[in-house]
């Protein structure tokens, strides 16, 4: 097995995965694992960062991972498990904590951007310190490669700026993950606002298409979706931005090509796009949803999977965990 280590985590705060989740990184994950020897986590420890409800959240972390397994995951292909179920996480995460300057820790942009959410009196020190969890997740593993989003980035540098201290410090020990940062291949827009990212914080519940919603709900979002009043499709996304976006869908959903599509619906209209894609949509939702329930109805089968991934991930994390202890003189 000589296949570059991948490390990822998936908030279980989501509920349904949306079509941009999907198709911007959950269908990477599916990827990766052809290419990478793939860890996968739902983050619990992160997602308590901000107040949860402990039903909610076990549910949550369920259904993130029951929807991960619908998508494609193969827990014979990657490592799938819950981040809570590897206590090694929290373990290394004390000791970046003391290798972590406070300044240091209080430039991260997330931490600004999440706690001026919240606001100041309900921001807890869980939140200001999660970068700090992540750098852990991800050298535990010693991951080559960290699929994240661009918000992401920073949380990579100070991956590499405390491997480099720890091993500065204390001899070498940990991996320094390439700044190699999967950028979403597609991103999908809000299908009643085509200038906004698809999001789950939308105003327009019509503009998010939520997978496991109803089919034909999706199908009628999708008939609804905006456009403009050109009647040409065409690839455009800033003089179509409405239309491109159903094209990004269309093309990433069935594998075609972007100029094969648009030579499909040379002359056609609108509506025969739209149609279609439902078509495609449903057709993909479909069977998505009803894998994803036939593991939410079989929780021990879930169970062992998740089970199954939380050992093989804690063979490694162990492993490395040990190092590091020894190092600092545990
Ligand atoms: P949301 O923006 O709905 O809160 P998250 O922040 O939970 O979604 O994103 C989870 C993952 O899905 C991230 O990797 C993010 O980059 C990706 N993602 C979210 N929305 C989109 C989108 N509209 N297009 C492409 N990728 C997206
Ligand atoms: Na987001």
């Amino acid at each position: 097995l000589d296949r570059p280590r991948a490390l990822s985590g998936i908030q279980p705060t989501a509920g349904s995965f949306h079509l941009g989740n999907y198709l911007g990184a959950v269908r990477q994950y599916v990827a990766l694992q052809e290419t990478h020897d793939a860890f996968y986590m739902v983050v619990d420890l992160h997602a308590i960062t901000v107040p949860q409800d402990p039903k909610e959240l076990r549910a949550n972390t369920r259904l993130a991972a029951a929807q991960l397994l619908a998508a494609g995951l193969d827990p014979e292909r990657c490592t799938l498990f819950v981040q809570s179920h590897v206590p090694e996480h929290a373990q290394l995460g004390w000791v970046m904590n003391c290798l972590t300057g406070f300044g240091e820790a209080s430039r991260m942009t997330q931490f600004k951007d999440k706690s001026a959410k919240q606001g100041a009196g309900a921001t807890t020190v869980g939140l200001f310190t999660y970068p700090i969890l992540q750098v852990a997740d991800i050298l535990l593993y010693q991951a080559d490669a960290v699929p994240v989003g661009e918000d992401q980035r920073q949380h990579i540098e100070l991956t590499r700026d405390l491997a480099e201290r720890f091993n500065g410090r204390f001899g070498d020990t940990f991996t320094l993950p390439a700044a190699h940062i999967v950028r979403e291949t597609a991103k999908i827009y809000d299908l009643q606002d085509p200038s906004a990212k698809m999001s789950k914080s939308t105003a327009n519940p019509k503009g998010l298409i939520n997978l496991l919603d109803e089919p034909k709900v999706s199908a009628k979002k999708i008939k609804s979706a905006v456009t403009d009043t050109d009647t040409v499709i065409r690839f455009d996304p800033e003089n179509k931005p409405g239309v491109s976006n159903l094209l990004t869908i269309y093309a990433t959903l069935t594998g075609t090509g972007m100029a094969d599509l648009e030579q499909k619906y040379e002359g056609k209209g609108y509506g025969a796009l739209k149609t279609d894609l439902a078509e495609v949509m449903v057709d993909w939702v479909t069977p998505f949803r009803a894998r994803t329930q036939e593991y939410l109805d079989d929780p021990e089968t879930l169970d062992s999977v998740l089970a199954k991934g939380a050992e093989k991930a804690r063979a490694v994390a162990a492993e490395t965990l040990a190092q590091a202890y020894d190092k600092v003189g545990f």
